[in-house]
């Protein structure tokens, strides 16, 4: 078991190891207190572990209520956010209480964002079940819900109470949801370790606490920088304004991470063309990608993905910050002014760097 804490504006601790979630009754009594618990979890992770939870919670003295939303992205909406802070009103949840997400990022951003919003803010804890979630999305305090306009559109920086990731959960991930979560191990690498970055070579599911302990520093370390993201963390988005354009444009059914990972390869090729990085480090990054059977092109054209991408929040008057590789195991911020994105993503599209 590993333990990692961070110390942003309020400081938490996140668990990593085998079988905590049937510790997670205890922990959690220790960091947040309060009588009662709510978790919010899908329809799949219900049936795989929210009985187990409930148990813990249980053992520990919480009435646990329990919230179910269908799963996938289309989820991540106002009506189920509106719905979550009326179930919590109708279960006369207190600020003194707990809300729980036990699930992938889509749980983890609309129950954290119902947690910030609820009586102003309530205790609030993260158990992740996917690799994205372990390593990106329950760390670092981002919630948010989608708007018909893109991803995350909604939201707020709200840091849980914990963070308890049992590595266990993963052996039930399907091939595609773990894929996703590989795309933000590499990612995750690729932005700030090079040496991280190469073990990668050694599949990830043969060594997951090692690499999402590293990863959570890594993000941990950024975070603490930059709790707000006005400037470092933002290295965590690399791949990610194509990754949400591709998302948006294929209205959710190619999944986070596979947008993640094609956006990632397009910014690379166009970092390769750009002079940003070498031929090299290009093919270190693509190279990575293929070996997990990511993806490394998109459909779309440069155009459609720009208009896509400008409706993304991260976009600052005329100007994007955009994330470019400068060499294996580190990425730079670059502004981009808004005219040249298409220049830049069709770069990207059409260069032979991999
Ligand atoms: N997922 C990127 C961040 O938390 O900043």
């Amino acid at each position: 078991m590993r333990t990692i804490t961070v110390n942003t504006s309020k400081a938490y601790e996140i668990t990593i190891g085998e079988g905590l979630l049937d510790q997670a009754g205890a922990i959690l009594k220790k960091t947040s207190g309060g009588q009662a618990a709510v978790i919010i979890t899908d329809d799949i992770v219900a049936e795989l572990y929210a009985g187990r939870l409930a148990n813990s919670l249980a053992g520990s003295g919480y009435r646990v209520t329990q919230y179910v939303i269908p799963h996938g992205e289309a989820s991540k909406n106002g009506n189920n956010f509106l719905s979550i802070l009326n179930f919590l009103a109708e279960k006369k949840i207190t600020r003194k209480d707990l809300v729980l997400a036990l699930g992938g990022g889509v749980v983890g951003d609309l129950a954290g964002f119902a947690a910030a919003c609820y009586m102003r803010g309530i205790h609030f804890a993260q158990l992740p079940t996917t690799l994205l979630a372990a390593v990106d999305s329950s760390v670092g305090g981002k919630t948010a819900i989608d708007l018909a306009a893109g991803k995350n559109l909604a939201g707020a920086f709200y840091q849980p109470d914990a963070v308890i990731c049992d590595i266990s959960l993963l052996s039930t991930l399907t091939p595609q949801v773990y894929q996703d979560g590989c795309a933000e191990v590499i990612k995750t690498g690729a932005i700030a370790d090079k040496v991280l970055f190469e073990s990668f070579e050694t599949p990830i599911n043969t060594q997951l606490e090692k690499v999402i302990a590293r990863c959570v520093e890594i993000k941990r370390d950024i975070v603490v920088e930059d709790e707000f993201e006005t400037g470092a963390r933002k290295l965590l988005n690399f791949g990610h304004t194509a990754g949400h354009a591709i998302e948006l444009l294929s209205n959710y059914e190619i999944t986070h991470g596979s947008a993640v990972s094609a956006g990632m390869a397009i910014i690379t090729r166009a970092a390769s063309r750009m002079g940003i990085c070498d031929a090299q480090c290009a093919r270190d990054i693509l190279s990575m990608l293929k070996s997990y059977n990511l993806p490394v092109n998109t459909r779309y054209e440069a155009a459609d993905l720009a208009r896509a991408c400008l409706s993304d929040k991260k976009r600052d008057g005329d100007r994007l910050t955009m994330v470019f590789p400068a060499k294996t195991g580190k990425c730079v911020l670059q502004e981009v002014r808004v005219d040249e994105l298409e220049n830049v993503l069709r770069l990207g599209l059409e260069a032979e760097a991999d």
